[in-house]
């Protein structure tokens, strides 16, 4: 038999709790998920890609994955070149809300061009992270709002030390 092979591609600048409801939703619905951190230096992220992967390695290894086997790596290019390499048969992505399906719609047809035999599957996020972004996070954050909840504590732990230096 086949593995189910999915990649789940983001910058994770930084890692959500929307991202984390979408990861555990794709849990049952693949044998390995590869949570795939783009590396992306040219925008300038809060966190490089290592510590990045860095952070998700530690924060999923207190995920109960069943079955499903999760790693974590990083890449660079197209998503399409990456998935096809891991022989994934699937790109995982989170929707929260009808504003994010036009640019998603639109990447996941880009992808199916580029790449046809690898489906898009879109997952839709609890409804009380239907606003989370990173981005928006940072922003909160830098600015002194409050953000328990809405991200894991390592993170907050880590934008905090970022804020210091
Ligand atoms: O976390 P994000 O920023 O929403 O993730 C966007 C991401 C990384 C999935 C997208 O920017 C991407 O796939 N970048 C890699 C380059 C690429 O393949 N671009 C064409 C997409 S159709």
């Amino acid at each position: 038999m086949s593995l189910r092979r999915a990649i789940f591609p983001g910058s994770f600048d930084p890692l959500t709790n929307g991202h984390l409801d979408i990861i555990r939703r794709s849990l049952p619905l693949f044998d390995e998920i590869i949570i795939a951190v783009l590396n992306n230096p040219e925008k300038n992220p809060m966190f490089s890609v290592e510590e990045r992967c860095e952070m998700l390695r530690e924060i999923l290894s207190e995920v109960e994955a069943g079955k499903c086997c999760l790693t974590v790596d990083s890449f660079s290019g197209l998503t399409a070149d990456f998935a096809k390499k891991k022989r994934a048969a699937a790109i995982v992505r989170g929707i929260r809300a009808i504003s994010d399906y036009e640019y998603e719609l639109r990447m996941a047809l880009m992808n199916r061009r580029l790449e046809p035999e690898i489906e898009t599957v879109f997952l839709m996020a609890a409804e009380e992270y239907s606003y989370v972004s990173s981005n928006l996070m940072k922003q909160i954050f830098t600015l002194g709002g409050r953000v328990e909840g809405l991200i894991p504590a390592l993170v907050e732990a880590k934008m905090r030390e970022k804020l210091k230096k």
